[in-house]
C-alpha cells in the first residue's frame, strides 16, 4: 500500500488519510482510518525522521493514540483534528501519534442497500484496525506496542472492550471475512473510557435502582422524546425492576480495593458500595471545589454552594454528599424512560444496535418479561401491547451472542480469553445519567480486582456524558503509563504535582 502524507499547516501535522484497514470493507468510507503524525517524526520526502520530539520521544517511541469516534452506536467515519468530537488537537499538540479510526455501527449500510453493522461489528472494525496499525509498525512513525484506545459512551464501551477483549478468538471469524491483518495481534497498551456505555445485560434494571423514586426525565430529544413523568405502569416496572438489581449486584462480590470490605447494596440506595460510589463522588467535588477556591476565590465556592446545600457541604476542604436522594432530584436527574435502554418502542440505540440485517430493531433485557408477567393482571392493556415482544426473545442465541460479545464484563476475572491491556483510564461526569454510575464502578473494581491491571476510575464533577475530563489530566497520565516526560502541563497541573 501507499503511504501518501499531507502537510496539514493549522496543526502543524502530517496526514494520511482515509486509509482501508482491512481487504474487503462493505463500508469503505466507514472501514478506514485517517494517521496524523507530529510535524518532527517524518521529513518531506515522506520518510522517517530521527528528530526527538521536544517532549522526548521519537519515531520508534512516540505512544500512537486510537480514537474511535462511535457514538451512540451509531457509524462513524474517521475525523480530523479541528473536528469537535474529536480529541485530536490535544494529542498532537503533545506530540503523539493520532489515529481516528471509523467503523461501521447500528445503521450501517452496504452497497447492497444491506444492514451490516450490528454487534459486534464495531468493535471488530475496530480490531482489525489495531491489526492494521500493527502491521505498519517501523512503516510509520509510532510506537504500536503502546496503542492507547480512546472512545466517549459507545465509543467508551468500545474502548473498554478493545482493553479486554486482546487476541480473543470470538472474533476471529468476522476479522477473517473482512480481510483483515490476521497475522497480527489486536491487544493493546491503554485504554481510555469516557462514560462508557457498558454491561447492557443489566443497564435497565441499574437505571432503575440508581434513579428508584425518580420520575420524572429530562428526555433525549434525538432520540425522539423531551421530558416528562413516567406513567403507572412504567412506575411499577421502575420498581420491580429496582429491586431486582440488588441480587445480581450482590453476585459479584466486588470488594473495596483499599479495605477489602464486600461491597453490597440494599434495595434502596444503601449499602457499602453505594458509600463507596459516593466516596467516589465526595472526592470529586472537593477536587473541583478545591481547585476553584484556588483559581477564583472562596467567594466562588459560596456562590457555587448556594443552590445546593441541602446535599452539598464543604468545609476546610472537605465535601460530604449529605443527601444523595435530593442530589438525584437536583443535580444528577433522571434523563431516560423506563425500560432506559430495551425501549418499550424500540427507540434507543441499543434496540438497533442488538438488531440483526433482516430486523432493524429488537427487544434484548431478559429480565423484563417476568417482570411483565408479574404486572399484567394489574396493567392488561400495557401487558397485552409490550410483554409478546419481550417474551419473543427469551431464548434467542444469536442475539445472546451479540450482546456477550460487546459486554467488557464477561472478560474480566472470568476466565474468558482475551489479553487485558495492562493500564485503564475511567472517567464519567457527576452529571451523567445516561447509565447507572454503579456500571463505570463495576467496570474499574472488577478491572483492579484481577490483579493485573492498574485502573485510573475517577469521577469528574460538572461534567456530563462526553469527553468528562479535568484539562491535561489525559495527556499527563499518558506520559506517566508510557514512562515518559510530559513538559507542557497546564500551569494548574504543576500546582499539584
Ligand atoms: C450513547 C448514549 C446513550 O444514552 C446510550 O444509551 C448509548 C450510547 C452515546 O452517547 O454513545
Amino acid at each position: 500500500m501507499e503511504v501518501k502524507w499531507r502537510f496539514l499547516e493549522k496543526e502543524r501535522c502530517w496526514a494520511w488519510e482515509n486509509v482501508p484497514y482491512c481487504q474487503r470493507p462493505e463500508v469503505p468510507r466507514e472501514q478506514c482510518m485517517h494517521i496524523f503524525v507530529p510535524e518532527v517524526f517524518l521529513k518531506e520526502n515522506g520518510t522517517i525522521s530521527d528528530q526527538r520530539h521536544k517532549n522526548g520521544f521519537t519515531a520508534a517511541t512516540v505512544p500512537v493514540i486510537f480514537e474511535n469516534g462511535l457514538g451512540g452506536y451509531r457509524e462513524s467515519e474517521p475525523f480530523y483534528p479541528e473536528d469537535p468530537k474529536s480529541g485530536g488537537r490535544e494529542f498532537l499538540e503533545a506530540g503523539f501519534v493520532y489515529v481516528s479510526c471509523g467503523c461501521r455501527g447500528r445503521s450501517s449500510l452496504n452497497a447492497e442497500g444491506v444492514r451490516c453493522g450490528k454487534s459486534p461489528l464495531s468493535l471488530v472494525d475496530l480490531k482489525a484496525g489495531i491489526r492494521f496499525l500493527k502491521h505498519l509498525a517501523g512503516k510509520i512513525p509510532g510506537d504500536m506496542e503502546k496503542i492507547v484506545s480512546v472512545g466517549i459512551s459507545a465509543g467508551g464501551a468500545m474502548s473498554s472492550l478493545l482493553g479486554v477483549t486482546g487476541n480473543s478468538p470470538l472474533y476471529e471469524r468476522e476479522l477473517e471475512g473482512m480481510g483483515a491483518v490476521c497475522s497480527e495481534t489486536d491487544h493493546i497498551f491503554a485504554a481510555q473510557c469516557y462514560c462508557p456505555i457498558l454491561d447492557l445485560d443489566h443497564a435497565d434494571l441499574a437505571y432503575e435502582w440508581m434513579f428508584q423514586g425518580k420520575f420524572h426525565y429530562t428526555g433525549m430529544p434525538f432520540v425522539g422524546f423531551g421530558a416528562g413523568e413516567l406513567t403507572p405502569y412504567t412506575k411499577a416496572l421502575s420498581r420491580e425492576m429496582a429491586a431486582a438489581y440488588p441480587e445480581y449486584f450482590n453476585g459479584l462480590k466486588l470488594r473495596d480495593p483499599d479495605t477489602g470490605e464486600i461491597l453490597q447494596i440494599g434495595k434502596k440506595r444503601e449499602g457499602s458500595a453505594c458509600a463507596y460510589l459516593r466516596k467516589k463522588l465526595e472526592e470529586s467535588a472537593a477536587k473541583y471545589l478545591n481547585r476553584m477556591e484556588q483559581e477564583q476565590g472562596r467567594n466562588a465556592v459560596e456562590t457555587y454552594l448556594s443552590d445546593k446545600t441541602s446535599w452539598l457541604s464543604w468545609e476546610a476542604g472537605n465535601v460530604r454528599i449529605t443527601s444523595l436522594d435530593r442530589m438525584l432530584d437536583t443535580y444528577h436527574k433522571r434523563l431516560k424512560k423506563c425500560p432506559a435502554f430495551d425501549d418499550l418502542d424500540l427507540i434507543q440505540a441499543e434496540n438497533q444496535e442488538f438488531g440483526t440485517p433482516q430486523q432493524d430493531k429488537m427487544h434484548f433485557d431478559t429480565f423484563l418479561a417476568p417482570i411483565m408477567e408479574k404486572l399484567a393482571q394489574e396493567y392488561p392493556e400495557e401487558s397485552k401491547r409490550y410483554q409478546k415482544g419481550y417474551q419473543e426473545i427469551q431464548k434467542d442465541e444469536g442475539l445472546a451472542d451479540r450482546k456477550y460479545r460487546i459486554n467488557p464484563l464477561n472478560f474480566i476475572g472470568t476466565g474468558e480469553k482475551g489479553d487485558l491491556a495492562p493500564r485503564f483510564r475511567i472517567r464519567v461526569g457527576s452529571m451523567d445519567a445516561d447509565t447507572s454510575l454503579m456500571m463505570t464502578m463495576i467496570l474499574a473494581l472488577k478491572l483492579a480486582e484481577t490483579g493485573k491491571v492498574l485502573a485510573d476510575y475517577e469521577i469528574v464533577w460538572e461534567e456530563g456524558h462526553g469527553r468528562a475530563d479535568d484539562p491535561g489530566e489525559v495527556i499527563r497520565w499518558i506520559h506517566e503509563i508510557c514512562g515518559t516526560t510530559c513538559f507542557s502541563l497546564p500551569v494548574f497541573y504543576k500546582d499539584y504535582l
